[in-house]
């Protein structure tokens, strides 16, 4: 999930860099924007480094050469919609007016209007800023707005006062952005090991066999498992996508090298998913050289490779096993015939050939077939909720299974 980290004026603009690894390690991905006065007191060089990506500082970019540019004047507009939440700490009491009164003089202030997703605020100041009948009837503008706000602790302060006006901790920052997200961390302590993407089978140095999966939905995965406070493993076929914060990726390219990168994690995981649209034949043979064109017609003779699914469920004790299924037809059947051949706790079976589902898509329309016999088909939706909804449904597997408390490793 993308948050975006608003830094403003204020002494504490330091402890935002401290809250950037935070919400990092927690699983999301963080774009920082500062304002004027932030820059006053940190540099976004800081940002930038920490965040791993360019920080926003200005409404129409670097414009010192005379010109502004088109990218930076509709930028505001692009972070509004890839953000999910809006998060400003430390926030001074010049932003909250700002923004109570709608005011659009900066990126910061451009981006509150341009943005439908929820906003967090935590307010750092003097005390008696804090305390103004100004301030206050901004903030309870912002809360009647549906604004969450963090309020500020009470200590000494910057200024030498004591009194309400720190930055609130960390923990109470970071609870505050999961509880507007309903983010939870039931996955605590587990280990999640996820295949996705496709893998590629070579024929020569040019050409291989593959397929259309795109990744999106074992990557959702492994985003919401880290979200959800796992320790997330993701065993990844050659995609064109990001990898989600908080997530240990690793680059494989055949199914053989996935098995071997599979089989080499799995004793320390706890839960497994496997996405990954893996080749079920590879050529027998890999040729040096490019293959010449002739006139005969060419055979190229397949021969199966290992079910990585059913391998790590063959011995899975304690461990809780996924395995998708991509069909066209029979659904329940197949996905049932699947579950109980391959040993596996749960499939998630989509109809391939239904609008709104399947490869290279953002939506899809998946039923979930549990150990416990229990059919839950779900309505379209994005990959992300849908990612949910698996992660929901493991958690209530291991409980049914293993009893409540969270398994750790298996026997093996
Ligand atoms: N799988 C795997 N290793 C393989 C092949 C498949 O781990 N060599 C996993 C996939 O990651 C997925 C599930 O097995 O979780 C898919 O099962 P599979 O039997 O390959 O089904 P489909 O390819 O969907 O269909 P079918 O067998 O009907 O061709």
């Amino acid at each position: 999930m993308r948050i975006t980290l608003g830094v403003t004026g204020g002494v504490a603009a330091y402890k935002a860099a401290e809250l950037v690894r935070r919400l990092q390690q927690d699983g999301f991905s963080v774009q920082v924007v500062m304002t004027r006065g932030a820059r006053e007191f940190v540099t976004p060089l800081t940002f930038a480094a920490l965040s791993g990506q360019k920080v926003i500082t200005d409404l129409f970019g670097d414009s010192s050469g005379g010109e502004a540019n088109l990218e930076s004047a509709i930028e505001h507009i692009a972070v509004a919609q890839r953000t999910d939440l809006l998060l400003v700490a430390p926030a001074t009491a010049d932003i909250i007016a700002k923004f109570a009164r709608g005011i659009a003089d900066d990126f910061l202030t451009t981006l509150y209007l341009a943005s439908t997703a929820p906003v967090v605020v935590a307010p750092a100041m003097n005390v008696n800023m804090w305390n103004h009948a100004a301030t206050q009837e901004n903030v309870e503008m912002l809360r009647a707005r549906g604004v969450r706000v963090v309020d500020p602790a009470e200590g000494y302060l910057a200024c030498g006062m004591i009194g309400a006006g720190r930055l609130a901790g960390q923990d109470d920052i970071v609870a505050a952005v999961r509880e507007v997200l309903k983010t939870q961390r039931d996955l605590d302590g587990e280990t999640v090991l996820i295949t996705a993407g496709p893998t590629c089978e070579d024929l020569d140095p040019v050409r291989y066999i593959t397929n259309r999966s795109s990744g999106k939905m074992g990557y959702a995965v492994a985003e919401a498992a880290a979200l959800r406070g796992a320790k997330v493993i993701l065993v990844s076929g050659p995609v064109n996508l990001e990898v989600p914060a908080g997530v240990e990726r690793v680059d494989v390219r055949t199914a053989k090298k996935m098995h071997q990168a599979v089989s080499e994690r799995i004793a320390d995981s706890s839960i497994a998913i496997l996405a990954a649209a893996v080749a079920d034949y590879r050529p027998v043979e890999q040729h040096a050289e490019k293959i010449k064109k002739g006139n005969a017609p060419l055979t190229i003779s397949l021969e199966p490779t290992t079910d990585i699914l059913a391998e790590v469920a063959k011995n899975k004790g304690q461990r809780i096993v996924v395995g998708f299924a991509a069909e066209t037809d029979h659904v329940a059947e197949n996905a049932r015939k699947k579950l109980s051949a391959k040993n596996a706790d749960l499939i998630v079976a989509n109809d391939v050939t239904a609008e709104g589902a399947g490869f290279d898509q953002d939506t899809n329309i998946v039923t979930l077939f549990s150990r416990d016999g229990r059919d839950l088909a779900l309505p379209k939706m994005s990959k992300s909720e849908v990612a949910q909804r698996i992660l929901d449904e493991i958690v209530r597997l291991r409980s049914v299974l293993h009893g409540t408390v969270a398994s750790k490793r298996s026997g093996d």
